[in-house]
Formats: C-alpha cells, sequence, structure tokens
C-alpha cells in the first residue's frame, strides 16, 4: 500500500470567523505526524476537513493527497468521540465501516484486534458495559479494521492509564507503519515518543517542532524522549 503525502492550506472559517490560517500543512507519505494545540485551536475542524466532514467549519483553500488523487475513500478517521453504536456488539461496532463499503470482515478478525488491545473475549458486550478506556480501544480496532491508507486520529489514547497507553501505542505503531497517520494530541510526551515529525497548531498558525532523533515508537524515559517532551511542554505554556 503506498500512501499518499498530506497537504492542508489556506484559511478555516467557522461562523464567520477566522479558526485558522492562512496556513499550509503538510504530513510527508508514510509518515506519524503528531498535531498539538490548546484546545479550540482547530485540531479536530483540521482533521475533519481533511476527512471531509467538516460541516460548519468551511476551508478558503484546499485539503489534498500529494499524489493528486482524491482522498475521498482513502482516509479512516478516529473521531474525539467513539460513536459507537449502543444497540450493536463489539464485533459488529468494529466492523461498522467495512460493512457499510461492502466488505465483511469476520468476527474473528474483529476479536483478534479486540484481543491484540486488551480486550480479548470482550466482542459479544454492547458498549455501554465497558469504560471509557475500553470504549476508546474499540473505536481504535474500528479505525485500524478499515485498513486505510490515511489514518486521522483525534487523541485517540486520551482515556488509557498510562501502562496500557503504551501498550496501545506500541501496537498502533506497529499497525499503522507505513501508512500516513495525523495524530491529534494534548499530550507532549505522547508527540515526543510517537511523532516521526511533530506540528504545533495555536494562534491560527502551524509550527514545526523537531522530534527527537531516533525512529519512533521511542523509549518514554530515553534522554531525548524527556527533553522533547520538556521543550514542547514549554511551548504549548507559551501558547495557551
Ligand atoms: N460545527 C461547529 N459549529 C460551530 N462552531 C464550531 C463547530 N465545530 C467547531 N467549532 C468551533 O471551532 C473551534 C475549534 O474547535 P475544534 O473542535 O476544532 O478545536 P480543538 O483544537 O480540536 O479543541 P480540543 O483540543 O478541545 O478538542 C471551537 O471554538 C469550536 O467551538
Ligand atoms: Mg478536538
Amino acid at each position: 500500500m503506498t500512501a499518499p503525502a498530506l497537504r492542508l492550506t489556506g484559511t478555516a472559517r467557522v461562523g464567520g470567523r477566522v479558526l485558522f490560517g492562512p496556513l499550509d500543512l503538510a504530513v510527508p507519505g508514510g509518515e506519524w505526524c503528531c498535531l498539538l494545540g490548546p484546545s479550540g485551536a482547530g485540531k479536530s475542524s483540521l482533521l475533519h476537513l481533511l476527512a471531509g466532514t467538516s460541516g460548519a467549519v468551511t476551508l478558503d483553500g484546499s485539503a489534498r493527497a500529494g499524489d493528486g488523487a482524491p482522498l475521498a475513500g482513502r482516509v479512516a478517521l478516529m473521531a474525539q468521540t467513539d460513536l459507537l453504536l449502543p444497540w450493536l456488539d463489539l464485533c459488529d461496532n468494529i466492523r461498522i465501516g467495512a460493512r457499510l463499503r461492502g466488505t465483511r470482515p469476520s468476527r474473528a478478525q474483529a476479536e483478534a484486534l479486540l484481543d491484540r488491545l486488551g480486550l480479548a473475549g470482550m466482542g459479544a458486550r454492547k458498549p455501554g458495559a465497558l469504560s471509557g478506556g475500553q470504549r476508546q480501544r474499540v473505536a481504535l480496532a474500528r479505525t485500524l479494521l478499515e485498513d486505510r491508507p490515511v489514518v486521522l486520529l483525534d487523541e485517540p489514547f486520551s482515556a488509557l492509564d498510562v501502562a496500557t497507553r503504551l501498550a496501545v501505542q506500541d501496537m498502533a505503531a506497529h499497525a499503522l507503519r507505513g501508512r500516513t497517520v495525523l495524530h491529534v494530541t494534548h499530550d507532549p510526551a505522547e508527540a515526543a515518543r510517537l511523532g516521526d515529525s511533530i506540528l504545533l497548531l495555536a494562534g491560527g498558525q502551524i509550527r514545526a517542532v523537531a522530534p527527537p532523533p531516533d525512529a519512533p515508537p521511542r523509549a518514554p524515559d530515553a534522554t531525548a524522549t524527556l527533553s522533547a517532551t520538556g521543550h514542547l511542554t514549554r511551548l504549548l505554556l507559551e501558547a495557551a
């Protein structure tokens, strides 16, 4: 699977006011890019503009793939809210995107993903019987099963305890290797651990922040990871 680069240029508006821009955001094909920024900066809106689900937020510019082909049909978005359907069990929730497109992944595939995410044997449960962190992992499983070259993740690990978060980050990094990933997070340590590149959206503008030199996923307690975490924390405090 060849994963295209992502490019979003222009000015986003909502309700007649400028949300961000003019800016130029680029994610190289096959790389994992982390996007940080204060609450309300427009990070989720930016993902929705790329996914084509932006609703009230409009873009005077373009959101496109670097290869010139349409992005539609090549993007999976894990939204900030999990959107699990309460009347479907977990396996059917995970498979719903694929089924709507006419492919039929088996329950066994869904169960195997749940197993890898620490939710073994839970496929027949309903979302209402889960904790917040469990629901978040089901939403991630659904996104992974979409099997798209471009993956947009909106705070995908925010509800997980530290040990589960590190394990699920590793799993996702492995599962999505070679895809183009744009990952919104509030956690500087997560960006320092996972990003091939790191962007900060603040004051309507994008700036790039150098990631640690080694390949992700990085050890959370490595000196370079901790140093990048500290640097990003400082930048976020300045942007607040
Ligand atoms: N459909 C909408 N209608 C009106 N305003 C909207 C809509 N969607 C987003 N906004 C506004 O756009 C701004 C940016 O919202 P967005 O959800 O993109 O921020 P965010 O950076 O993802 O924040 P957070 O970190 O809290 O998730 C907010 O002020 C929000 O109220
Ligand atoms: Mg958001």
